[in-house]
């Protein structure tokens, strides 16, 4: 399993938005299946977002592992296909319990089962965090971050506890550095500052596209935010073990994809930019 965790130091500056970011990105660009993993154990966000059956998710994968042990087969059951385009475990939205079912998976997790699979785990704020194994297991962390020197000031707290090779902060909101400036303060492999980008920001949470064509020109203003977000992802794929890595982009597209094909609606926004 190629694991690619999201997180924050304490929470409340996008980690989700990026892990959906990530998860839409890879799964636009080919290679292994993309799973979105919702391991924050202060209650998911996914199930109200995409309307998705309360009773699926994480607290069946969990119930399911714990009788027959975890597996990359499992996790893919118990994903669904949200209206973005990217398939994801859903965590139940109180945060009881979400706590519950990743205290229960804490101890089946292993990095050696699900060498087929891309998952992308949002764990929310390391803090309060119930799924610490999925940390330690990380092939890279990126740490959502606010851009004011207290919010850095504790990122940098929480990458000093991370085990991973790889760590890189994806900053959001108003920021005075610069990228290498934070790369070399917090000791991090990476630094994407992600623009204020409300109509990616909801895109991302499965929002529809805007219809007519002009008004969606002028409002896309070409996604920053989401390809800031799969310029991350495509930077910190050559991090991944070399058996994990996906194949690269035959079109060299960047994300969203031009060519109509992936998730939908990111692939269909390209579309209408096409027009
Ligand atoms: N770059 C951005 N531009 C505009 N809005 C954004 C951006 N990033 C995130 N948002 C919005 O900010 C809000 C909080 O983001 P998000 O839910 O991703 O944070 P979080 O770190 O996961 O929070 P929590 O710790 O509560 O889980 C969401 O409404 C999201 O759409
Ligand atoms: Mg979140």
């Amino acid at each position: 399993m190629a694991l690619v965790v999201v997180g924050s130091a304490k929470g409340g500056t996008a980690a989700t938005t990026v892990a959906l970011g990530l998860a839409g990105a890879a799964a636009v660009r080919g290679g292994p299946e993309v799973v979105l993993l919702e391991a924050d154990s202060s209650g998911g966000d996914l199930e109200l977002d995409f309307d998705v059956p309360a009773a699926s998710g994480l607290v069946a994968l969990a119930a399911a592992a714990r009788r027959g042990g975890m597996t990359s087969v499992l996790l893919r059951a118990h994903a669904q296909l949200l209206s973005s385009g990217v398939r994801a475990v859903h965590a139940p939205v109180a945060f009881g319990q979400a706590r519950t079912a990743l205290e229960a998976l804490e101890p089946l997790w292993r990095a050696d089962q699900f060498e087929d699979l891309l998952v992308v785990a949002d764990v929310g704020a390391l803090t309060t965090s119930r799924a610490t194994e999925l940390v330690s297991l990380a092939d890279v962390v990126v740490l959502a971050s606010g851009g004011s020197r207290v919010q850095l000031t504790h990122t940098a707290d929480a990458i000093g506890v991370i085990l991973a090779p790889t760590v890189a902060v994806a900053v959001t909101g108003e920021c005075a550095y610069g990228p290498e400036e934070i790369v070399a303060h917090l000791d991090a492999t990476d630094c994407a500052l992600l623009p204020h980008d409300p109509l990616s920001a909801a895109v991302l949470r499965g929002a529809r596209v805007p219809k007519r064509a002009g008004q969606w020109r002028r409002a896309a203003a070409r996604f920053p935010l989401l390809h800031a977000v799969s310029e991350l992802g495509t930077r910190l794929e050559s991090h991944l073990p070399a058996s994990k890595v996906p194949d690269p982009d035959p079109a060299g597209t960047a994300w969203p994809a031009r060519t109509g094909a992936g998730p939908e609606p990111l692939a269909s926004a390209l579309a209408a930019l096409e027009h």
